[in-house]
């Protein structure tokens, strides 16, 4: 007995110092044979060796047994994983080989600029409202107040799909349908895609995107949508962004503004600009304080309430700051464009 527990601790050192020794995964495999095979490792072969002990004896000797190959085992696992990995990468990755190109998405510049616009607006309180595609003519022109045959509806080159369906020349619609489903206070911009009957050229698309705008609630006058249309500008673009606001037309406001802003391109300075042809500003939304007949047309009291709008177009917008010449560019899928932009 005394000779079996020798030669056990004798067989635990020589596995150590073996181990120790052991460069590979190949010469773990061989120190595993040594010790653990079952048909003439170590292990076995003094397990063969305890038929001949006496029950006591026996079991100690099978508790010593089974110390030794504890230890064997744990020991090869851990110098296992020491090997095997290295070894693995090394085998799958050959590090002289030129690196795989990865093509990384981008967001689109117009999705970019839209949400650049949603940020600017929901950090004003807004929140952001959708509308179909597919409008009745109701919606696109009577309610807000265009009367059929009315000449205003030329300024929209309308594709119809029937005589009453007709593909929304403007998220304008979108106003009435909010305007019809709650009550005021209402603070919503409407982002979306529009249609009209255009040839593609640089600065025209049959599809392009608008943001439109609609706050209504008591007391709102001219000074707040000067005050948000401002703060957005300058927001978008830069804190010192002149901007002026010009008198004009559209059937559903009253009075109706446009917005310039100096042009981006030469600040005025340049009476030769192809982007401002010289006029130092450049058009970029239209709004106004919503016609009271359009109020009326959603059953909202007008001597109580009052609102504003606004509309603009999310590509011009975007043309004009990232100073692209041709709208055709955001719809084309030439990669080599669409990866450029980002925005602070
Ligand atoms: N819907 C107009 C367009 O497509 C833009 C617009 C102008 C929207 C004035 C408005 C607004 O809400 O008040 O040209």
């Amino acid at each position: 007995m005394k000779d079996f527990k020798a030669r056990v601790e004798d067989f635990k050192k020589k596995f150590d110092k073996a181990l120790a020794g052991a460069k590979d995964g190949k010469s773990l495999q061989e120190l595993r044979n040594t010790y653990l095979s079952r048909k003439k490792g170590v292990v076995k072969s003094l397990l063969e060796e305890l038929k001949a002990f006496k029950p006591e004896e026996k079991s100690k000797a099978g508790k010593m047994l089974n110390t030794l190959k504890n230890h064997v085992q744990k020991k090869l696992e851990t110098a296992q994983k020491k090997f095997t990995a290295p070894e693995t990468i090394e085998k799958k990755i050959d590090l002289t080989l030129p690196g795989e190109k990865k093509y990384w998405g981008a967001p689109h510049p117009v999705v970019l600029f839209q949400q650049k616009i949603e940020n600017i607006f929901i950090s004003m309180g807004f929140s952001i409202e959708e509308g179909p595609e597919i409008e009745t003519d109701y919606y696109n022109f009577e309610a807000l107040n265009f009367p059929p045959h009315h000449p205003a509806r030329d300024d929209w080159d309308t594709l119809y799909l029937s005589d009453d369906l007709l593909l929304r020349t403007h998220t304008s619609p979108v106003q009435i349908r909010a305007m019809e489903n709650r009550k005021p206070p209402i603070r919503i911009i409407v982002p979306g895609r529009v249609y009209r009957r255009e040839t593609p050229d640089p600065t025209h698309l049959p599809m392009f995107y608008q943001v439109e705008g609609l706050v209504v609630d008591k007391g709102i006058t001219f000074a707040h949508l000067k005050g948000t249309l401002e703060y957005f500008l300058k927001t978008l673009f830069y804190e010192k962004l002149k901007i002026r606001f010009r008198p004009s037309f559209f059937p559903f406001t009253e009075p109706s503004a446009e917005v310039d802003i100096e042009c981006l391109v030469c600040r005025g300075e340049d009476d030769k600009c192809r982007v401002c042809k010289g006029t130092g500003w450049k058009e970029i939304l239209g709004s106004g304080m919503v016609d009271p007949q359009v109020l009326k047309n959603v059953n909202i009291d007008p001597e109580k309430y009052s609102g504003f709008a606004f509309g603009m177009g999310i590509e011009r917008t975007a043309m004009f700051a990232f100073q692209i010449p041709d709208m055709r560019y955001f719809f084309e899928n030439d990669l080599r464009f669409i990866r450029q932009f980002t925005l602070k």
